[in-house]
């Protein structure tokens, strides 16, 4: 029989069930709390506003909007659905599907593109989440920092000291294998149910300081103001990418996770928790954001270094603002941390149980590949400034080619497989929406996905 992989954040905690051929979540409640600990990460906290800066604020925002309802949700229940179906790491659930509707296994090409291009995302990842880490550390050894230049200054040695990078994103990267190469954490699903909601308030209340001492006005504006004329191609391109990534759509996290669904879960219900939370978290992270970022002048297209250059300077104006940092840091890094789990996992997943390697060998193994193309990226800030890929830095281009290619691609492939080639009574069986609800969302999917997307593509392509 073949070895059925239980998820390491689940590994030994109450909330499973194990059945005599494979376990499952034992409630919704536990599948809901993992997913949105992968989809609720760096791309809502720190990704979001930045983009949203570089993109001219508003047009980004409507148009992540649409595409988080129209395509990346349909997209997430497809990937929930296909995992759930084939009951495996995203190449075995392709494989299994695939063979099924008796289509070709060309199809697991799909599960390897995920598979990999999520490696490729946690080599970036760990680096950002690296620089979290140092600032967590500032925060707990109290240093302050006052003025927009101290800010700017702290951020740049940070990028310019190649040690403390490795250092960082090493440290990280170490806390993520070990979690993957174990497989068991007692009490990190625990610590997940207090994290998330403690990120949550903790966000809330920096909403409140915004509105406070910041220009919250200014940010709502520029947020939510509609202007139609600045609605580019590559604003498209680029909001289409963040709604695949803030919600991990199309490297094989959902898919995986997906698959210790019960059957008696409903996929749309519990899939709507993840798109809501994620896109509540991403918009309050920006309003906190942009509205100290205009009270202090900052130019809201910084860059990646955004939010370690406005949040610093307002924590270190807030009453008990140390302590604040400090929590705060904690639960981004932690938040950072659930997420690069769901990115090693797919293909420690595939190594396990389709190629019978130890899961602690398979873990370590990937780790080092991953963490030494993130010291690549560390060293791309300063000592290999010059290195560029086709007119771009590595950070830019692993960002580029996961965010804006292999992830609409998947999300393109996800679509037609689900809607055209799988066959519809399984899907429907899987689904189990009323007729109405469920034509609505097979057109989306059929349709609206993958021509939306090709679309986008093509305009983005020639402008
Ligand atoms: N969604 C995660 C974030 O917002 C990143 C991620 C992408 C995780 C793809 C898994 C798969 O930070």
């Amino acid at each position: 029989m073949r070895f059925a992989w239980i998820p390491p954040i689940c590994r030994g905690c109450s909330d499973m069930k194990t059945s005599s051929s494979r376990s499952s979540w034992s409630s919704r409640w536990a599948f809901i709390l993992v997913t949105i600990g992968s989809s609720v990460g760096l791309g809502n906290i720190w990704k979001f506003p930045y983009m949203t800066g570089s993109h001219g604020g508003s047009a980004f925002v409507l148009v992540y909007l649409l595409c988080v309802l129209l395509i990346s949700w349909p997209l997430m229940m497809a990937e929930i659905l296909i995992g759930r179906r084939g009951r495996g790491n995203p190449v075995s659930a392709m494989r299994s599907t695939a063979r099924e509707c008796g289509a070709s296994s060309l199809w697991v090409l799909v599960g390897w593109a995920g598979a990999l291009g999520a490696l490729l995302i946690l080599s970036f990842y760990g680096v950002v989440a690296g620089w979290i880490v140092d600032y967590l550390f500032k925060a707990f050894s109290g240093v302050r920092i006052e003025t927009v230049q101290d800010a700017k200054q702290s951020f740049d040695a940070l990028m310019n000291d190649p040690r403390q990078l490795i250092l960082w994103q090493t440290l990280f990267m170490v806390f993520t294998v070990s979690v993957v190469a174990r497989g068991v954490v007692s009490g990190i699903e625990l610590a997940n149910k207090i994290m998330m909601p403690g990120l949550f308030i903790i966000l809330l209340c920096l909403v409140f300081w915004g509105a406070l001492a910041g220009d919250m006005s200014a940010a709502a504006h520029f947020l939510f103001d509609i202007r139609f004329e600045a609605i580019t191609p590559k604003v498209v391109l680029a909001a289409v990418g963040h709604a695949f990534f803030s919600l991990s759509i199309g490297m094989g996290a959902i898919m995986t996770y997906g698959s210790y669904l019960g059957k008696e879960s409903n996929i749309a219900t519990t899939s709507v928790w993840v798109a809501v939370s994620d896109t509540l978290i991403g918009l309050l992270a920006g309003l906190a954001i942009f509205s100290l970022t205009f009270r202090h002048g900052l130019a809201p297209a910084e860059g990646p270094g955004l939010i370690l250059q406005t949040l610093p300077l307002a924590f270190s104006h807030m009453p008990g603002g140390g302590l604040f940092a400090a929590l705060f840091f904690l639960l981004v890094s932690f938040a950072a941390w659930t997420s690069a789990i769901s990115l090693l996992e797919p293909f420690v997943a595939w190594l396990v149980e389709n190629r019978g390697v130890r899961r602690s060998l398979a873990a370590w193994g990937t780790g080092l590949a991953v963490w030494l193309l993130g010291m690549c990226v560390c060293l791309s800030f300063n000592v290999w400034s010059d290195f560029s890929l086709f007119g771009h830095t590595l950070f830019d281009a692993l960002d580029g080619v996961t965010s804006r290619l292999l992830m609409p691609l998947s999300g393109i492939a996800i679509g037609v497989y689900v809607g055209w080639v799988m066959e519809r009574k399984s899907v429907e069986d899987e689904m189990r929406l009323g007729s109405g609800a469920f034509s609505a969302w097979f057109a989306m999917l059929r349709y609206l996905a993958p021509v939306g997307i090709a679309f986008v593509f093509i305009h983005a392509l020639n402008g």
